[in-house]
């Protein structure tokens, strides 16, 4: 089918924020809505592709025609990753967080009139980078995001080496972005970078799409 070129195609995509739990009533998050991540599953699954949207909490409905895996923290986030392989594609837009509670209470932490509790921090998993690791399961096409607030360029191609990943978005989130509709940003690849007028977040997804879409052209 002319218009839907990734038929057969299998995408995972990470989407929003992540939770890491402190105790039973609270946790640590961050300000990710999930739009460009949801944009991108819905984008792929237009063009014909069979999408996994991995997704921490966000306030948003599952785009017609996705497979939407509801996750809370970057551990539940990483396994639901690896259990939807194998995929040809994989595009990681998630804020995970860089740090989990190392060690969650059971039960919900009283204030105390000894003061207030002191949190130890763990390092989470990198998605991305683990995913990006040569190997049988590895997707042929591995995507991530870069927020940088400066220096976009320079940051999103160390991290498309740091991370060995094929393709970086790099997010100019100095200009508004965070829950708004529209994005800027560039597309760095082994070839070189592409800089994309500010757009809708919609735009830019159906952009990707069909740039992945060109990469996969033979038939699967
Ligand atoms: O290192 P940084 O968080 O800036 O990298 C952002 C990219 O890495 C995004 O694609 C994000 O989804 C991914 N990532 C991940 N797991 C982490 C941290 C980031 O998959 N623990």
């Amino acid at each position: 089918a002319a218009g839907r070129p990734l038929t057969g195609r299998r995408a995972v995509v990470t989407a929003g924020p992540t939770f890491e739990p402190i105790d039973p009533v609270r946790g640590l998050t961050n300000r990710s809505s999930g739009k460009q991540g949801y944009a991108v599953a819905a984008a792929l699954a237009e063009l014909g592709c069979a999408v996994t949207l991995v997704s921490g909490p966000t306030a948003l409905g599952a785009p017609v025609g996705v497979n939407r895996i509801d996750v809370e923290s970057a551990l539940e986030m990483q396994k639901a990753t690896q259990d939807a392989l194998p995929a040809d594609i994989a595009v990681l837009s998630a804020a995970v967080a860089d740090w989990r509670i190392d060690t969650v209470a059971g039960a919900k932490i009283k204030k105390a009139p000894g003061g207030p509790p002191t949190l130890s921090l763990v390092e989470n998993p990198d998605i991305l980078a683990g995913l990006s690791r040569p190997g049988r399961n590895r997707p042929k096409l591995v995507i991530g995001f870069a927020a940088e607030t400066q220096d976009l360029e320079a940051n999103a191609r160390a991290k498309l080496s740091r991370k060995g990943c094929d393709w970086i978005v790099g997010n100019d989130v100095s200009d508004e972005v965070f829950g708004s509709d529209g994005n800027t940003v560039l597309l760095v690849t082994a070839s070189g970078v592409e800089t994309w007028p500010r757009q809708s977040k919609t735009a830019i997804a159906r952009r990707l799409a069909a740039r992945i879409a060109e990469q996969f052209k033979d038939p699967a």
